[in-house]
């Protein structure tokens, strides 16, 4: 009856100085790759948002992960919001910052109906740049979005003071 947190401090690999020296980096993929890991992290993340969704929305790309997995969990379909250039319809387009750089992000024009209500995934929330532009991009589609999902929450960057009145869960602050 191992805890999520315990599921993520036994996993979890931390990679010190990457991508940059004095970083302490949190790599999720040996969580990803073990067989109940994955499984946890999703049912985990859409539980609290059950019946509040219609559809997942998963971001370039750890997020797509997570997404997929939720989507298929919960009987939803699932947006792709894409770095850009990705894409080959017509697409919003959002510029933001992230904590080693710069990007934007686009989605599909038309994949959203007006007041679809839209949970939101990734893997981490550092400064929340890219949940920010996420969430930018399906209110300008016309979506509404009916919550943030993560898995980390890097809580000395601040990020969900810039998810303004969003739900968001973490299922680690660390
Ligand atoms: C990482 C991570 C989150 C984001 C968090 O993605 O997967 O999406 O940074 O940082 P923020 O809250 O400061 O925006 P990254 O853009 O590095 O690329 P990837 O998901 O394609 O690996
Ligand atoms: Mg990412």
């Amino acid at each position: 009856n191992e805890s999520i947190s315990e599921l993520l401090d036994r996993l979890c690999a931390v990679v010190a100085d990457y991508p940059q020296p004095g970083v302490s980096f949190k790599d999720l993929t040996p969580v990803f790759a073990d067989p109940q890991g994955l499984r946890r992290l999703v049912d985990e993340l859409i539980a609290p948002f059950a019946g509040q969704f219609d559809i997942v929305a998963g971001l370039e790309a750890r997020g797509f992960v997570l997404a997929a997995a939720a989507a298929y969990a919960s009987g939803r379909g699932m947006l792709t919001i894409r770095k850009a250039g990705k894409l080959p319809r017509e697409v919003y387009r959002d510029d933001y910052t992230l904590e080693y750089g710069s990007a934007s992000l686009e989605l599909h024009k038309d994949e959203i109906a007006p007041g679809t209500r839209v949970l939101v995934l990734d893997d981490v929330l550092a400064t929340g740049g890219t949940v920010g532009s996420a969430v930018r991009l399906i209110e300008r589609a016309g979506g509404v979005v009916a919550g943030v999902g993560v898995i980390l929450e890097l809580e000395e960057l601040g990020g969900r003071a810039n998810l303004g009145d969003h739900q968001v869960l973490s299922l680690q602050k660390v």
